[in-house]
């Protein structure tokens, strides 16, 4: 365990049941952080239907079993494309806890996927605009704070495996990724005067609802079934197992820790081995 007790984290993209999102923000309740979970809470439009987002009762259950772990939490949804709503969440943060220690960008879009000469325009926005514009909205919200606090604070963003080598039919998922570690850079050397470290985590996959759908999706396109194309992941990964949720958890609440006191601008592989770039 690290001693992160009595800081404020905000994780967006932590109102799913499964996902690495209600990991990292139950991890952080377990360290003694305040916590603000988030979320779409209600559908918006085709591209964010009720099948792929955290609804709200789902966010709210997450929230309570991170009370249960004695932490002090709200639940606050917002969608990361909106700078308004990105600042609505950062003040309410401030109001519930009195401060903003550690952000996690954790909110992405990962089940847009299209053979490259038929990527819509539209897809390609709809992946940008949470992957990379939302982690650059709550970034820059969240570091208006955190300077303006003056204390010591903490940037994570889930990147990727796919923000180090490329995966077929997912242009704009990997782009985003990529760029993602590119804001992850250029935060660090930013933002490291004022003592706000900034840091990339990159899984390989995990089944979460996200995870579920690339497997049906991959599955289908490679002539394979469901069980036989897992099981050629796990056979491919030095450590023979596809990634867990808790795997991830355990990174973030790493380099939000003084443990990582001197790591910045890092992008770190949590992958088995299967990624060492
Ligand atoms: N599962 C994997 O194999 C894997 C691998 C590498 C990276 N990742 C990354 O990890 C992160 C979490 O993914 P997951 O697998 O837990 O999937 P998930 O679907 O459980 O989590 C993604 C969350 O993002 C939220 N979200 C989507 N659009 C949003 C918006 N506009 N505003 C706010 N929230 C929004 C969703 O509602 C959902 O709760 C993502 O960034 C994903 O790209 C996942």
């Amino acid at each position: 365990m690290y001693n992160l007790q009595g800081k404020t984290a905000i994780i967006t993209g932590s109102g799913r049941r499964k996902g690495i999102g209600e990991a990292i923000a139950l991890r952080l309740a377990a360290e003694g952080c305040n916590v603000v979970i988030s979320d779409l809470g209600t559908p918006k439009g085709p591209e964010f239907s009720i099948e792929h987002i955290g609804a709200t009762d789902e966010m709210e259950a997450i929230a309570a079993d991170a009370r249960a772990l004695g932490a002090k939490v709200i639940a606050v949804p917002c969608d990361v494309r909106s700078e308004a709503e990105v600042q609505r969440l950062m003040a309410a943060a401030v109001e519930a806890f009195g401060s903003i220690d550690i952000l996690v960008n954790n909110a992405g879009v990962g089940y847009i996927m299209e053979p490259f000469t038929e990527f819509k325009e539209s897809s390609w926005d709809a992946v940008l605009a949470v992957n990379l514009k939302g982690a650059f909205l709550c970034s820059k919200h969240a570091a208006i704070q955190m300077m303006a606090q003056g204390t010591a604070g903490c940037i994570i963003n889930i990147a990727s495996q796919a923000a180090k080598s490329g995966f077929p039919y997912a242009a704009a998922y990997t782009a985003s990724k990529h760029g993602l570690v590119g804001l992850t850079r250029s935060n660090a050397v930013e933002l490291g005067p004022y003592g706000i470290r900034v840091n990339a985590v990159c899984p390989n996959h995990i089944t979460t609802g996200l995870g579920h759908w690339q497997n049906q999706f991959f599955s289908a396109k490679f002539g394979l079934d469901y069980d036989t194309y897992l099981q050629g992941i796990r056979d491919r990964n030095p450590l023979r197992r596809t990634g867990m949720v808790e795997d991830i958890a355990k990174a973030v609440a790493f380099l939000a820790s003084d443990q990582a006191a001197y790591i910045t601008g890092e992008a770190m592989n949590v992958s088995g081995g299967e990624e060492y770039h």
